[in-house]
């Protein structure tokens, strides 16, 4: 198994540091990756299988990557219309080609070609010495770290993010992904950078996600397209001008997301009783509990039973979760149990203070007005909630972990005429 070589590896030298200086005799001089490079051009992805017996048509799609993006993960090329910061500049730490590279920018991250040491600055620098060993060389979420964890790294290509504040199943805003890189996500593995990063190195690692993020996309589109052709057409596949578009549309859906936060029209209700109490209606006379649970527990009808979870997430070779899952989970059932990635998924337990894309209220602003992607939960705004409805929702899911008895107390059928039955008339 690849993983293996590559921990063997990881371990036998520093762990997080894997440039630093008593590991390089065991590569080449000057050779600055510990995974070779050209694992950033493979085909992989969801949709890898469309093009497994076309090996003419994964060349091309390799062929086309290599001059968008460039050959190399040292070597990066920034397609004209990306929407990075600074064109792109942030990516590396020496751009190729004067001081104004126009608009195809070759970035070459090593400093003086040639050179030895590892590279100190850019985005991509950051990313290898902090990101690499969770979520992979191309931002596949395939490090050499990721097998063991639950939930496994966030695999960047689809350009899919759970916490974000634009509209549902949109790319993020890079504020989102800026908040996720500076405080981590609470009950998972993704650590807080703020206090090993500067602020002007999370600006740098933020790009350099847009940047694989964006990359990846292209590539499964890429990969899609050539899957319509035949191999023995691959001559006429994926055209120079076919294959910008499909880049530019991937390119277009981030720029529109930079200007399409969804903030609330209205300032947040003050947490008063009575707004947390219509908040609380609310959630029995919503879809909330039918997944969070009546408690709020995360035991909710649609999900599968707590214990099928823990067979299938801990009850063995962390690689054969799928496999556990396809043995546990009837065919039939409709319940819900993985999110988009093939993570194992629970919902939360609102009774724990704890907040995976943050505890601000306009943080659980944005969880219930759009939800979360590729994790099951949906939307609210505009409907059934505005935004009066939305903040007292928020109201009483913060007050719930201190205040247990709301739910257990809570009456079982709420009079006509409260929010419960005006929810419930929508
Ligand atoms: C120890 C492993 C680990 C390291 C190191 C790590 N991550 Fe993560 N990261 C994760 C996990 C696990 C998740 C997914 C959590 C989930 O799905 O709930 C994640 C998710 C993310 C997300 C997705 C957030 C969303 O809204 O979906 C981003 C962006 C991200 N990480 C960026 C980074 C960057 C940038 C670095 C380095 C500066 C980094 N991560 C380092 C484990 C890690
Ligand atoms: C279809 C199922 C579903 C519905 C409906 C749903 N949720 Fe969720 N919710 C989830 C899942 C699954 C998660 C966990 C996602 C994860 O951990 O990645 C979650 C997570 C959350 C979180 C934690 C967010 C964080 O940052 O960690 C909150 C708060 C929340 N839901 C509130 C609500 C409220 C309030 C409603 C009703 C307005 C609601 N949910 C409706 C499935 C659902």
């Amino acid at each position: 198994m690849i993983w293996r070589s590559r921990l063997g590896w990881m371990l036998g030298c520093s762990f997080l540091a894997v440039a630093a200086s008593g590991c390089s005799d065991a590569f080449n001089a000057g050779d600055l990756v510990y995974i070779e490079a050209p694992a950033m051009t493979q085909d992989l992805g969801p949709t890898q299988g469309n093009l497994k017996d076309k090996p003419r048509l994964r060349e091309k799609v390799r062929a086309a990557m290599k001059e968008l993006y460039g050959p190399d993960p040292q070597t990066i090329r920034v397609p004209k219309g990306m929407p990075l910061s600074n064109g792109g500049a942030l990516l590396a730490s020496h751009i190729e080609g004067g001081k104004d590279p126009g608009p195809h920018p070759i970035l070459q991250v090593s400093a003086t070609p040639g050179s030895a040491p590892a590279p100190q600055a850019g985005g991509y620098a950051i990313y290898r010495r902090n990101c690499l060993h969770c979520h992979g060389v191309s931002g596949a979420g395939d490090g050499p770290t990721a097998p063991f964890m639950y939930p496994t790294p966030r695999d960047f290509r689809p350009g899919k993010f759970k916490f974000t504040s634009t509209p549902s199943g949109r790319p993020p805003h890079r504020d989102d992904l800026r908040r996720t890189i500076t405080y981590g996500l609470d009950g998972t593995s993704m650590p807080a950078f703020e206090p090993l990063l500067t602020p002007a190195e999370i600006e740098e690692v933020v790009d350099y996600v847009m940047f694989l993020s964006m990359r990846g996309q292209t590539e499964l589109a890429l990969i899609d397209e050539a899957a319509t052709f035949e191999e023995g057409d691959a001559g006429e596949a994926l055209d120079e001008e076919t294959v910008q578009s499909l880049a530019d549309s991937v390119f277009k859906m981030w720029r529109k997301s930079q200007s399409a936060r969804l903030n609330p029209k209205v300032a947040r209700t003050e947490p008063t009783r009575a707004s947390i109490l219509r908040g609380r209606d609310l959630f029995l006379a919503s879809d909330c509990k039918d997944c969070h649970g009546r408690l709020a527990a995360g035991d909710g009808d649609s999900f599968i039973d707590q214990e099928t979870f823990n067979k299938i997430v801990f009850g063995g070779n962390p690689s054969e979760r799928a496999r556990r899952a396809e043995e546990l989970i009837s065919r039939d059932s409709k319940k819900l149990w993985k999110d988009d990635w093939g993570n194992p998924l629970r919902p939360a337990n609102l009774n724990k203070p704890m907040y995976k894309g943050g505890r601000r209220p306009i943080d659980l602003y944005w969880r219930i007005a759009k939800g979360i992607n590729g994790a099951q939960m949906p939307g609210h705004y505009p409907s059934p909630f505005d935004d009066e409805k939305t903040w007292d929702i928020v109201n009483f899911v913060l007050a719930l972990p201190y205040e247990p008895t709301l739910l257990t107390d809570a009456p079982q059928n709420a009079p006509a005429g409260t929010a419960v039955a005006d929810a419930r008339g929508r």
